[in-house]
């Protein structure tokens, strides 16, 4: 057992985040174990200070380097009103993958013109909505969109700023789940269908075409495809906006160490700048990396079971982190108490759920785990909330913003009510 309170934390947890004298976390100035007592567990805990500071380093990293551009919060990655509004608040556009986001995207703030309207399958529905509300652009995913938004244009009597979802034939090393760029996607045009179907969508009357979109993958710790990327949708001639996705990975764990925001922006920039052409308007659209670290889940540890290996279970699991079981993401924890205890027990950290699947981290380190502790996870701002379902009827739980040593509930936790509340029999 070594003492590692003179050691920084892991990269992993929120920036600004500390382990105090009793050897307790501090998130936002914040004491977990405090936290935890004060607003139940599990609980999905944001520094709002990280969530500002990431923003900052993209819109203004972007804006140093090519003044003509935006960068749109990818909002399915952490879809709630608090996180919204604070991103709103720094500046930033918004991309919207449903009426559900667009929705929430309105009421955090966002200026409907700089919302961007994404989606393989958008309902009329969704598109009228999406017109009516006045959303700046809607990126366009196949011929029957164009066609669907193509009736509510000609209904509503407007000509509808669009982009168009090229599929670049591009990947990354990331989970074939997250892999979008790929020639056998679900999303966009392929380079082949492309042509045609550019041709189709300019010669619109109801669709105005301003530029072209990709998004690679998400979880990708080399910049190389994203440059590639770029070199595949120059091949389709010149156009004004270039929506270049988003996808920069994340430290889940601490060996992890993906490139940096201003890394990411100045190597997709250069090749933006080198293939696109000059006087191009250049969009980034991230969400896992201004999220992903901003947010901890607090658990509290249940039971604690010895057989071939020692089981840990807490009190939430798969209904608010599926990432493990989707894609057997890793994660680390520690004890929120016992923080500067490194090493331990090897465990097998087990949600609360009925299936054998639902384990949030296998083979991790815990120090002397026992009912009572409060387990945290770092670097599930992204993809958790967002993904969080109500499986064994569990409540989902409540979103806590923290800054300057004070917590404000931005989502309560559900009740056994809201479970009931849509059931009309
Ligand atoms: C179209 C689009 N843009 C942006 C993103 C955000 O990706 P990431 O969270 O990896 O930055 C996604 C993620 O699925 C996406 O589908």
């Amino acid at each position: 057992m070594t003492d590692a309170r003179d050691q920084p934390l892991s990269h992993a947890y929120p920036i600004g985040s500390r382990v105090d004298a009793r050897g307790h976390l501090q998130i936002g100035g914040c004491d977990a174990v405090e936290l935890a007592a004060q607003f139940g567990t599990p609980a999905f805990i944001v520094a709002e200070d990280d969530l500002r500071e990431r923003a900052r380093a993209y819109v203004r990293g972007l804006t140093a380097l090519h003044p003509d551009g935006d960068v749109l919060f990818a909002s399915k990655a952490f879809p709630c009103t608090a996180v919204y509004r604070v991103l709103a608040q720094e500046g930033m556009a918004c991309d919207v993958a449903s009426g559900g986001e667009l929705a929430l995207a309105l009421r955090g703030g966002f200026d409907p013109a700089r919302i961007y309207m994404h989606g393989n399958a958008k309902s009329e529905a969704e598109l009228r909505f999406a017109l009516e509300a006045g959303v700046g652009h809607v990126v366009l995913d196949s011929l029957h969109d164009v066609e669907r938004l193509e009736r509510v244009a000609a209904r509503l009597g407007v000509a509808q700023e669009v982009l168009v979802r090229i599929t670049p034939d591009v990947s990354g090393d990331t989970h074939a789940a997250i892999s979008t760029g790929q020639a056998d996607s679900k999303f966009g045009f392929g380079l082949a269908q492309a042509p045609a179907a550019l041709e189709r969508i300019a010669g619109s009357p109801h669709l105005r075409m301003v530029g072209l979109h990709c998004h690679i993958g998400s979880q990708l710790l080399e910049l190389e495809p994203f440059r590639r990327a770029v070199s595949a949708l120059a091949q389709l001639g010149e156009f004004d906006v270039y929506n270049l996705g988003g996808g920069l990975g994340v430290a889940y764990l601490e060996a992890q160490e993906p490139p940096s925001i201003p890394d990411y922006l100045a190597a997709v920039v250069a090749a933006a700048h080198a293939e696109l052409g000059p006087g191009k308007r250049i969009l980034f659209e991230p969400g896992r990396s201004l999220v992903a670290n901003s947010t901890v889940t607090l658990y509290t540890v249940q039971t604690v079971k010895r057989n071939v290996s020692t089981w840990v279970a807490v009190d939430g699991g798969m209904s608010d982190n599926l990432r493990p079981m989707l894609y057997g993401s890793r994660y680390q924890a520690a004890i929120a108490s016992r923080m500067h205890a490194t090493g331990g027990e090897l465990c097998q950290l087990a949600g609360k759920h009925c299936e054998s699947g639902d384990v949030i981290i296998r083979d991790v380190e815990l120090h002397e785990p026992a009912p009572g502790d409060i387990v945290v996870t770092p670097a599930t701002g992204a993809y958790g909330y967002a993904m969080a379902n109500n499986y064994n009827g569990v409540p989902r739980p409540p979103v806590v913003f923290v800054s300057g040593g004070n917590a404000r509930l931005a989502v309560r936790r559900e009740t056994y009510e809201d479970l009931m509340s849509r059931d009309v029999d």
